[in-house]
């Protein structure tokens, strides 16, 4: 595995082959979510790129960028078991400068749900992975499900600036016993992590209340909610595939979106119905 740190090189690699690559573009810290991109990227291309870099610009002040979980040994062992081929993991002083150009989020999807809390996070997602989509320039770039809002905004981004990539969603990798993994869950307590099931716990029960026909979306985040208690939550949203509100589940176009509370730990997770 070839390890890069400067962007110059990474673009010269890329401009040299002529075979697919796909893309994974992480913070690290990574756990088997990110693994199944890895693998979902090496099924469907000729070469793998991951890159680690804990990107400044999409964390808000006073949020946990100082104190993110950082793995890098851990991560590189990781990459090599992967049998990814090139990891680029770029010091923040590769990526920015100090009088910046930089992407916005839109105004409606971008200031919903995640982008209501942390106005301004998805200019920094944005801005990053376009930048990162422009170094590789990948023929595929994955991303997870579990970050719904974030992998709907960035395939609006790819559409609407004509980029020449496709974006792969990802289903979400979870504990078996229904955690989604994160690389947040390592600031959980033994206790925490129990209370954090009720989130998962919710969206089983929303699928359960939709198998059983009912779909007013009302309702089933009332039974949410209930089922979310005492966590304090940010939001529970039943939303369309585009993020515009629904009144009743449509299946095959919904996605249940949670974001509560555990601790001073902000988790989120969905379902895709
Ligand atoms: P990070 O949180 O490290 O996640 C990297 C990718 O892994 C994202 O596409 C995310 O949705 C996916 N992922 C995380 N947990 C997952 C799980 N349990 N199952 C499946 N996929 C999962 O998301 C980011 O980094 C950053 O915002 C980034 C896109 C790299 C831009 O900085």
């Amino acid at each position: 595995m070839k390890i890069i740190t400067e962007a110059l090189e990474l673009q010269e690699f890329t401009k040299n082959s002529n075979k697919t690559i796909g893309f994974v573009p992480t913070m690290g810290a990574l756990h088997e979510g990110h693994i199944s991109l890895i693998k979902r990227a090496k099924k469907e291309n000729e070469i793998v790129i991951v890159s680690i870099f804990v990107n400044p610009t999409q964390f808000l002040k006073g949020e946990d960028l100082d104190k993110y979980p950082r793995k890098d040994e851990a991560d590189k062992k990781i990459c090599e078991l992967a049998q990814v081929d090139v990891l680029f993991f770029p010091h923040a002083k590769e990526i920015y400068t100090d009088d910046e150009a930089s992407v916005l989020a839109p105004k409606v999807r971008g200031y919903i749900l995640e982008g209501a809390t942390r106005p301004s996070h998805f200019n920094g997602v944005l801005t990053v992975v376009m930048k990162l989509l422009n170094i590789v320039t990948p023929t595929n770039a994955y991303f997870g499900k579990k970050d719904a809002q974030q992998l709907n905004l960035i395939s609006l981004m790819a559409k609407q600036f004509f980029m020449r990539v496709n974006i792969v969603a990802v289903d979400t990798v979870r504990e078996s016993d229904g955690l989604a993994l994160s690389s947040r869950n390592v600031y959980l307590t033994h206790e925490q992590r129990k209370e954090a099931l009720k989130i998962s716990a919710s969206l089983y029960l929303a699928g359960k209340m939709v198998s059983k026909n009912i779909l007013d979306t009302k309702e089933i985040i009332k039974g949410m909610r209930e089922m979310l208690e005492p966590l304090e939550i940010s939001y529970v949203e039943i939303l369309s595939r585009d993020f515009e509100k629904l009144w009743h589940v449509e299946l095959g176009n919904t996605i249940i979106l949670v974001e509560a509370k555990v601790g001073s730990t902000r988790l989120l997770d969905n379902i895709w119905l």
